[in-house]
């Protein structure tokens, strides 16, 4: 199985959104994937400007040439992507929303009905599977709401089939050392495991996407925690 990871938090490497992507793809590898991760932030990727070229003078073509071409082909040679996100004003990053606008080369501009909805019709066979991991500050799960329902609704667009996902609230509560961290140890074991249920079973089990929410910090005490480092952080200024 190829998995290609979709990063789309601008922070890369140094975010919470790849300490837990990196978990749950090394989950993966072990239960034999192969996965490559692209950082959207180092691609150029221009926005969708709506011009169509790319359903009728050059089907499946953008006339932007930037590096959305290459990765329309990596996504066709790919068995599942994954969109690695971070909560952003209740939804995914820009970076994110700007590629998947840029995937509708893979589209046939043609509707049909389908289940009662309009769709575009299935044009050629591309990556058909989606799974979403997200992180939020914020410590309620709802905060994810939004993004599940877009990413659910994008992937009957696309006429991808959404395989779930695996999300972490209060996602600081990762880096506050003072708590047992054997309570982070736990979170993170989940997102490991989760990458092996994924290869393995197709989905991430309930017991699993559990794990990886389970209360680091009570509410309160998070809370304060966090308006203590602004309040250290703005005082440095
Ligand atoms: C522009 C911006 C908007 C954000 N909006 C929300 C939000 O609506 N809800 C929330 O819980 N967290 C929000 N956050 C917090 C991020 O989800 C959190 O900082 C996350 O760790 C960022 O991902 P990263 O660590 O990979 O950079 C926002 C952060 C930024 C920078």
């Amino acid at each position: 199985m190829h998995i290609l990871a979709i990063h789309g938090s601008p922070s890369m490497k140094r975010g919470k959104t790849y300490l837990v992507l990196e978990k749950l793809l090394k989950g993966a590898e072990k239960a034999g994937a192969i996965t490559e991760v692209v950082f959207l932030q180092k691609e150029t990727i221009g926005e969708c400007t709506g011009c169509l070229t790319c359903w009728i003078k050059t089907p499946g073509k953008c006339f932007q040439k930037d590096d959305m071409a290459e990765l329309i082909e990596k996504l066709k040679r790919t068995d599942l992507m994954i969109l690695a996100t971070p909560v952003y004003v209740d939804g995914m990053t820009g970076q994110c929303k700007n590629f998947i606008d840029r995937l509708i080369p893979l589209l046939d501009p043609h509707y049909e009905i389908r289940d009662g909805h309009f769709r575009h019709v299935v044009k050629e066979k591309y990556c058909s599977k989606i799974f979403l991991i997200s992180v939020c500050a914020f410590h309620e799960m709802d905060n994810f709401d939004p993004l599940i329902l877009h990413i659910k609704r994008a992937a009957k667009n696309l006429n991808m089939e959404h395989m779930g996902e695996i999300l972490r609230p209060a996602v600081y509560s990762l880096g506050m050392k003072k708590v047992g961290s054997d309570a982070i140890g736990k979170v993170m074991e989940a997102f490991e495991r989760a990458g092996k249920e994924l290869v393995e079973n197709g989905v991430v089990s309930e017991k699993t996407r559990q794990e990886a929410t389970n209360e680091i910090v009570p509410k309160e005490a998070y809370l304060r925690t966090i308006n203590r480092y602004f309040d250290a952080q703005i005082g440095r200024r």
